[in-house]
Formats: structure tokens, C-alpha cells, sequence
């Protein structure tokens, strides 16, 4: 059987040369949101193992909707010129680059997962944080609730970032909706509980979002696609799920949104999520049983035959995988020897590619 993790995609004007992309991993390593040379080696090596796309790291539309005071930024040209020298030497690989635009909402200002993942205080560099509704998470502090101002202006932040991130050579953009940051916050009945145009049925929450996705399709190219990373549940009784989100998937396709990357969690900490390999794969096949555009997959899938697998029984489109690039930066090109498919190799490895030949 032909390999379908081998086959390509194209979307708008992207080819992408196979269906396992890296997924968008925090590195809590930028300065003042300008991304470092750590990130310049760790994209650009990820690049080097030949994914059918690098997707950088949740990067803020906003200094407060930064994660930490660690995380990426593109708010500004310092941070955007820094990404045009890492997206340069991406797709110098053969390799689309992706940016996932983000803002923290009510779980900004904290600190790193290796520093606790706690709230940062005002005295050590923390910020106030935003939200649909004053609600904190967990043990964080109270959020500001959002006036209609302040979503305006959040909805012309991502506008503007997704502009930057096309100038500095991104040939993908990502709405972050997903892991309980303000979006998501917006999107479910957990954390938002506005009674204005923005908040109560499922269609006002997710007025943020359709206007968030009306501004960066007009901010972009007609030959750049759109992505959206969603949470498909909460995990939690009576938060947002999977029937929600499939009853946002037409009118996002019609607004010009082009591929569903299906996770799930982040918003209450009450949350009871069943691990196992592959525990998101039943929502991403619920989103592609009723979507028109390609769906993918994300979550404890680590070998090339879980990969295949998935596309094969047609539960998502692509796959994403996260820490498993971590511990394998080469992982493309072990799949690619495990299915025997040919890949293109730098030229500087293709050595690598004849390991019976004698240098
Ligand atoms: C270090 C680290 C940082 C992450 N940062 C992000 C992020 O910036 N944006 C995002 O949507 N998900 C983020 N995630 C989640 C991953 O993209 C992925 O969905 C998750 O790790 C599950 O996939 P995996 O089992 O293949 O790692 C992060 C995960 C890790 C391990």
C-alpha cells in the first residue's frame, strides 16, 4: 500500500512534501520576545530532518499575551527580522514555514514548565492579564475582564502580526484557539460568562474568533493558508466540546480558514484527560467527518506506523507531532526508511542516505 505519510498536500499556494509536521513547541528562550540563535538552531535543525513543515512556537500578538516573559513575539520589527533569518534557513531546506499567533489571555504571565508553570508576580517581571470574564485560572490571578475596546484591539493585534510574520517569510499562520488561552477562553461556557454580543450562545463566544479570522485572512496573502489549533474539549462536564466545535467548522471553511489542527485540554484545571497513544485521534476524525478542508491530528503518537496508521484510517490529514522531533530530529527520515520512500537529503548528509558506501 502506497504510503499516505509520504504523499504530498498542497494548500493554497503551499506544497507541502509530506503529511508529519512539527508542532508548535514553546522554547521559553526569546529576550523581550525577540526570538535567540537557540531558536535559530533548533528550528533550523528540525528543518534539516526533511518535515513537511516547521510550525514555530505560540508566539504573542502582544507583550501581555505572552505565556511567559520567555516566549516568542511578533509585535514588533525587531522580533520580525529576527524570524526572517530562522524562516530564511527553513525553507532553504525545501521546508514551509508556519507561525502560531497566540495571545495568553487569563494564563499569561507565568512562568516556564521547567520553572513551575506558576503565575510571575508584578515585582518579578509579571503583567496583568485579560479575559473574556474577570474567572481566574486555577490559582492565577484575577484577569481584567475585556471590554468591547480591548477585543478590538486584541483582533487588530493578531491582524497585525500575521502581516509581519508574511513579511518575514512565513508561508503558514496559525490562530492559537486551543489550551485554555484567550480564544478558548471566549469559546467556552467555562470561562466566559459575558453577556454582551460577545458572550452566552455557542455563535456570540465565538464572535472573537470569526473576527480574529475575517482580520488575518485580509491581512494576508490569497495564496497563504490558515490554520486554527482548537481544543476539541475541555475534558471537564458541561465545558466546551467536540459538537461545538464541529458546528464552527463551515462557517470558519467559509471565511477562508483552510486546515483544522485538532487538540484538546489547557482551560480547567478540573480536567480529566484519558492518556494513552494517539487520545486526541477520535476528535480530530470528528472534526474530519464534517469538514471540507484537511484535519490534523495531534498527541502521544511517536512511531512512524502510529502516523501512517492514522492517515490510513482516515482520522486526520496530517499529523503533528511534538516531543518525539525533541528526541528525534531525524524522525522524517526514519520514516521515510521504515516506508521506502525516497527523500531529498542536504547535500552536506548525503552520505547518510548511502549507508553501504565507502566515503
Ligand atoms: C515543550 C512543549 C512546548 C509546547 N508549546 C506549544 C505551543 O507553543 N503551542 C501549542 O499549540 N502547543 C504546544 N505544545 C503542545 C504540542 O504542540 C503538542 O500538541 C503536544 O506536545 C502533544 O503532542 P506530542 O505527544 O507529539 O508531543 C507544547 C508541547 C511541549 C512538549
Amino acid at each position: 500500500m502506497a504510503s499516505k505519510l509520504f504523499s504530498t498536500l498542497t494548500i493554497r499556494g503551499t506544497t507541502f512534501s509530506n503529511r508529519l509536521w512539527v508542532s508548535p513547541m514553546c522554547q521559553y528562550s526569546a529576550v523581550e520576545g525577540v526570538p535567540q540563535d537557540w531558536h535559530f538552531v533548533h528550528l533550523g535543525s528540525l528543518a534539516v530532518g526533511g518535515p513537511g513543515l516547521v510550525m514555530a512556537e505560540a508566539t504573542a500578538v502582544a507583550p501581555e499575551g505572552r505565556i511567559t516573559p520567555v516566549c516568542t513575539g511578533i509585535w514588533n520589527d525587531e522580533q520580525a527580522q529576527q524570524w526572517k533569518r530562522i524562516v530564511r534557513f527553513i525553507t532553504s531546506q525545501g521546508v514551509p514555514a508556519g507561525i502560531q499567533l497566540a495571545h495568553a489571555g487569563r494564563k499569561a504571565s507565568t512562568d516556564s514548565i521547567a520553572r513551575g508553570s506558576g503565575p510571575v508576580d508584578p515585582e518579578e517581571g509579571g503583567w496583568p492579564t485579560i479575559a473574556p470574564s474577570p474567572r481566574p485560572y486555577g490559582r492565577y490571578a484575577p484577569p481584567q475582564e475585556l471590554d468591547e475596546e480591548g477585543i478590538a484591539r486584541v483582533v487588530v493585534d493578531f491582524a497585525s502580526a500575521a502581516r509581519r510574520s508574511v513579511q518575514a517569510g512565513f508561508s503558514v499562520i496559525e490562530i492559537h484557539a486551543a489550551h485554555g488561552y484567550l480564544i478558548h477562553e471566549f469559546l467556552s461556557p467555562l470561562s466566559n460568562f459575558r453577556t454582551d454580543r460577545y458572550g452566552g450562545s455557542p455563535r456570540n463566544r465565538a464572535r472573537i474568533l470569526f473576527e480574529i479570522v475575517d482580520a488575518v485572512r485580509g491581512a494576508i496573502p490569497e495564496s497563504t493558508p490558515l490554520f486554527i489549533r482548537f481544543s476539541a474539549t475541555d475534558w471537564v462536564d458541561g465545558g466546551w466540546d467536540v459538537t461545538d466545535l464541529a458546528e464552527l467548522v463551515g462557517p470558519l471553511e467559509e471565511r477562508g480558514v483552510d486546515l483544522f489542527d485538532i487538540s484538546s485540554a489547557g482551560l480547567d484545571p478540573r480536567q480529566q484527560i484519558p492518556i494513552h497513544p494517539g487520545y486526541q485521534v477520535h476528535l480530530s476524525r470528528a472534526i474530519k467527518q464534517v469538514a471540507r478542508v484537511p484535519v490534523g491530528a495531534v498527541g502521544l503518537m511517536t512511531t512512524p506506523r502510529e502516523f501512517e496508521d492514522t492517515l490510513q484510517a482516515e482520522d486526520a490529514d496530517v499529523i503533528f507531532a511534538g516531543r518525539e522531533f525533541l528526541r528525534d530530529r531525524m524522525l522524517v527520515r526514519r520514516a521515510a526508511v521504515e516506508f521506502q520512500s525516497e527523500m531529498e537529503w542536504p547535500e552536506q548528509y548525503l552520505m547518510a542516505k548511502f549507508p553501504g558506501a565507502i566515503p
